[in-house]
């Protein structure tokens, strides 16, 4: 990858008119690249796999305040990275060369929120766990809930489409986000901030920003609908012994639990003996299987969702498909239960780093992806216990009740073998299924070669066409998948 010469180099001149147009405060520089100082975190990712060279940070307080700053950058053809919590999982968020970061996180404000309706407005720099915590006071809940919430932000939550642990149940954002403002590159500011559930007026414009990956803009605000907060939470976890009998557990809860399932989520052997290794926590089940299921209930009565369960329960028990479990007692014991799940992704990266694939794939076949890489490394002699191999596991888990696996690779390092080993094997496995190359966490730079994978000729072009209109000067997040 080169450097796009069209774009501009920046200068001390350049920095003036931010400082001037939005305060000294709110623009970090460092123009001699002498270090990188301040702008270290900005520029590297949370799996410190992917490094940019930015020399501006640039926090703009308001969809005002974005616009003019968006708009002299595609006048001067200053390329930018629009950057929220930076928990993006795909490079996504970090400058490949020198791009200006566009950072939301000064814009952090709850605009309204309606308690009838339970219709959240926020700026997009408002963190996903502040925003659900001013909502458990209102005795609602944010429609989506992920391990980084303390640190990712919904403008990124939605620029991503995550999805999630609870998407089974509260459905993805594409249904839930309402309305969207957005500042476009010439400085354009998007009101399509509707609260309106129902709006059939034209095309549906912001569906393009949600998953859109900050490639035609930036969203500045969100206005989306919060379910209550229900009051009976229960959570189970589950042994198993093969992933047959996870696919039978996940039948029997769908039909048994029904309307009060609200997680149904999958662990390997391996992943949770990793997450076990790493925090010595004790183990929520006495033996050691090779699948592990995490199951959550809402509901509005606990006392109809205790019954439910007991009787799921009881039914998977005598019917051997699960081989022991345990129910959380109270709320600390459930959070407990959730930290060997939500774990996983932190736990992973102890050793060195972590080739990750966020796949989609039909439910028959989706753990048959871990074994067949598995498999594959092993006969490349790509992975072992000591040292001189490169990888370490192979770890299959994920949003089972999506059909949405995470295989993960752990590696002591980043290392060529092992990713001409995983890559194209893995998308064209999944492409064979018709499944997706990215099932949640978007395509960044990380799938930018792959696309072709998942989408024909037409739907990319029809894509370009889409860019090349919103952000004629291409200067939003360049060089990643469009
Ligand atoms: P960033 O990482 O800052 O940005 C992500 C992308 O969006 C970049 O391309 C960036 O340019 C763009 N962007 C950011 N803000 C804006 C904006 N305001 N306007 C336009 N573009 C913007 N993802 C899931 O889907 N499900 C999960 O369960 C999940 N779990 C995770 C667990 C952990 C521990 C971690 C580290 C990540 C997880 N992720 C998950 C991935 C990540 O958290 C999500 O993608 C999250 O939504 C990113 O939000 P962010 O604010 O950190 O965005
Ligand atoms: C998760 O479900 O834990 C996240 O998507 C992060 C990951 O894939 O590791
Ligand atoms: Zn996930």
């Amino acid at each position: 990858l080169k450097r796009d010469e069209r774009f501009a180099r920046l200068t001390d001149d350049h920095v003036s008119f931010f400082q001037k147009a939005i305060g000294d405060a709110a623009v970090i520089a460092n123009l001699s690249g002498s270090g990188e100082g301040d702008l270290e975190v900005f520029n590297k990712d949370w799996m410190n796999k992917y490094r940019g060279h930015a020399q501006l940070v640039i926090k703009p307080g308001s969809a005002e305040e974005m616009s003019a700053v968006l708009r002299y950058c595609n006048e001067h053809h200053l390329a930018v990275v629009p950057q929220g919590g930076n928990t993006g999982l795909v490079g996504g968020s970090i400058p490949v060369f020198d791009e200006i970061v566009v950072s939301t996180s000064r814009m952090n404000k709850i605009r309204s929120f309606d308690e009838v309706s339970g219709i959240l407005v926020v700026d997009a720099g408002v963190v996903l766990e502040a925003a659900d915590q001013f909502l458990a006071e209102k005795n609602h809940i944010f429609p989506l809930d992920l391990g980084a919430k303390g640190s990712c932000q919904i403008g990124g939550n939605v620029s991503t489409n995550a999805g999630g642990l609870r998407l089974l149940r509260y459905g993805s954002l594409h249904g839930n986000v309402l309305g969207i403002e957005a500042v476009l590159p010439d400085g354009t500011i998007v009101d399509d901030l509707s609260t309106l559930r129902k709006n059939n007026t034209g095309y549906d414009l912001k569906q393009l920003f949600i998953g859109g990956e900050g490639t035609i803009g930036i969203i500045t605000g969100v206005s989306i609908i919060c379910p209550r907060r229900p009051p009976a939470v229960n959570v189970a976890f589950f042994g198993l012994e093969s992933y047959e009998l996870a696919q039978r557990a996940f039948r029997e809860a769908k039909s048994q639990l029904s309307e009060i399932l609200s997680a149904f989520e999958l662990m390997d052997g391996t992943s949770q003996d990793i997450v076990h290794a790493v925090t010595q926590r004790k183990r929520p089940l006495e033996s050691k299987y090779p699948f592990y299921c995490l199951i959550e209930t809402s509901g509005s009565n606990a006392e109809h969702d205790s019954a439910k369960l007991e009787t799921f329960l009881e039914h998977v028990m005598s019917q051997e498909i699960v081989s022991d479990g345990v129910l959380a007692q109270d709320e600390t014991q459930a959070k407990e239960l959730w930290k060997w799940r939500e774990g996983v992704p932190e736990c992973l990266g102890h050793w060195g780093g972590v080739y990750k694939y966020d796949v989609s794939i039909p439910l028959p076949e989706l753990y048959q992806l871990v074994e067949d890489t598995r498999a594959r490394l092993h006969e490349a002699k790509l992975i072992g216990d000591t040292d001189e191999y490169p990888a370490l596991n192979v770890v299959g888990y994920g949003h089972m009740g999506d059909a949405n696996l995470h295989l993960n690779v752990a590696v002591r390092r980043y290392d060529k073998a092992i990713e001409k080993a995983l890559e194209p094997f893995v998308y064209e496995w999944i492409q064979k299924r018709k499944g997706s190359i990215s099932a949640e966490h978007g395509l960044g730079l990380a799938k930018k070669a792959f696309i072709g994978y998942s989408k024909s000729e037409t739907m990319i072009r029809l894509m370009k066409d889409i860019k090349r209109l919103y952000d004629p000067n291409g200067i939003m997040n360049p060089y990643k998948y469009i």
